[in-house]
């Protein structure tokens, strides 16, 4: 009878461990047992990146990366694109189920009535420089709300925990228009909660912009683009464990807020890596420039000198499925706003890049960010808005997962071991006999 257990045979000894597997993996913990001497630490597992190592059990997001499916609550993205909307999806990912038509009301109500801030958020804004960037604005301020709502601490009475998941899904968009307005010098407007989420959003980037074809705010309003917001908003909202949702578990893991632990999620997020890639996306196309520079561009991308920002992944080694959704969304968009130079330069250098191979033989496809950018400055949102736009939707995915670090018995404050391999120990040397060689002091 084949067991679910893995023999390990300790060379260095002759002795055999037997150790049990569960759901595909071991438990690292079981590594230690492995000793040379009864004094030996015990073997570590190594795994910088945490590339092979699955660090929580999850009930909230499913990825197939060979296969390109992606799933929220078992729920397939193509079909929550297509038949929900980002509120809906919300609930979804925090209560594990899809409302009824009554309780996605209350649900609704209870996150509109929640995306004013308080005024004095708006002074703070004020003390920030007229061109800093949207997403230092939004890690700044998501913080400071924490001192606005310091029962927020209370992280373990659910009630409290429900409040400020509706706070911070219906204040992010508010702060995001605030942090776009303070840097283009207009007033601030106010949250119309009247509106649905993407309109409300749409209206406080844009709704005193001098009209100019699609800018003008009545087209803001056109069902289309504001359809294509809260379908992107629904294809982002959880990507389970993401380099921002790590951060949000790790610093949740020590019991801080879920303002401050949302507001060091944004901080991940907001790296070219990962959020941050859909902004590098646009720049990387326009410096492309035309169809005609694209092999030039793809060769430097081969000799290293460069990525090709918007493909590849951690996961998915094939078409990610959000982008096939985002491409469909593109046409759409273009449909009302006129179509955007730059797909043809994606387009010609996707193809491209599909059929060369050292994107090939890399499993090397176009992610979330290749396309999104695109559609969102076709709908007049700047180029340094973009990472903002990836973190609103992502909020109640890091709040799902931060709860469910929270409830998981067998989490612990995040803390991993290390391997040192720094210098021995030395005795201290006062300052005038020290003599600097070539070793030491190269982070200078
Ligand atoms: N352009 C060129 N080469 C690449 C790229 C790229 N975009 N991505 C990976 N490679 C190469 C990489 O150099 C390596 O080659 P080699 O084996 O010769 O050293 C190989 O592919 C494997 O890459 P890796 O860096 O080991 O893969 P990773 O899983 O550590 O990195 C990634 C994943 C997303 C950080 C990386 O693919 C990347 O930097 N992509 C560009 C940035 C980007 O689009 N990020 C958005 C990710 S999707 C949205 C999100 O969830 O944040």
């Amino acid at each position: 009878m084949p067991k679910d257990t893995l023999t390990i045979i300790d060379n260095r000894t002759g002795k055999n461990y037997e150790i049990p597997i569960e759901k595909g993996a071991v438990r690292a913990f079981d590594l230690r047992q492995v000793k040379v001497s009864p004094d030996d630490f015990g073997l570590l597992s190594y795994d910088p990146g945490y590339t092979n190592t699955a660090w929580c059990k999850s009930q909230i997001t499913y990825i197939d990366g060979e296969r390109g499916i992606l799933e929220y609550r078992g729920y397939p993205i193509e079909q929550l694109a297509e038949k929900s909307t980002f509120l809906e999806v919300a609930y979804l990912l925090w209560t594990g189920e899809l409302p009824t038509r009554e309780e996605l009301e209350m649900w609704t109500h209870g996150i509109r009535y929640h995306t004013m801030i308080h005024e004095s958020i708006k002074k703070f804004l004020d003390g920030f420089r007229h061109d800093a960037h949207p997403m230092g604005i939004l890690v700044s301020t998501v913080a400071a709300l924490a001192t606005f709502y310091p029962e927020a601490k209370a992280i373990n009475d659910p009630e409290i925990r429900r409040i400020q998941f509706y706070r911070l899904i219906a204040k992010m968009p508010t702060l995001a228009a605030f942090a776009y307005r303070h840097s283009i010098g207009m007033p601030f407007v106010y949250p119309d909660n009247k509106l649905g989420y993407p309109e409300n959003f749409l209206n406080m980037m844009f709704h005193d912009r001098e009209p100019q074809g699609f800018l003008d705010p009545e087209s803001h309003h056109s069902p289309v683009l504001a359809r294509a917001l809260d379908v992107l908003f629904i294809l982002h909202a959880d990507h389970e464990q993401n380099c921002s949702t790590v951060s949000m578990r790790t610093v949740g893991s020590a019991h801080t807020d879920p303002y401050t632990s949302v507001s060091a999620a944004c901080a991940a997020l907001y790296g070219p890596l990962h959020g941050g890639a859909n902004e590098a996306v646009l720049r990387m196309l326009r410096q492309i420039g035309s169809v005609e520079r694209i092999p030039e561009f793809i060769d430097s991308v081969k000799r290293g000198e460069r990525l090709l920002n918007g493909f590849g992944h951690r996961v998915y080694k094939s078409y990610d499925p959000r982008a096939k959704i985002i491409k469909y969304w593109a046409d759409r968009v273009f449909e009302v706003t006129g179509r955007s130079p730059l797909i043809d330069i994606a387009l010609a250098l996707e193809k491209i890049a599909l059929e060369d191979e050292y994107f090939v033989n890399r499993k090397l496809y176009p992610n979330v960010d290749f396309y999104s950018g695109i559609i969102y400055e076709a709908m007049g949102f700047p180029t340094d808005t973009f990472p903002v736009l990836f973190a609103i939707p992502r909020t109640p995915g890091w709040l799902t997962q931060w709860r469910e670090n929270l409830e998981d018995a067998e989490q612990k404050i995040s803390r991993p071991r290390q391997i040192y391999v720094g210098a021995p120990r030395r005795d201290y040397v006062p300052i005038d006999e020290r003599k600097r060689g070539s070793e030491g002091g190269n982070h200078i």
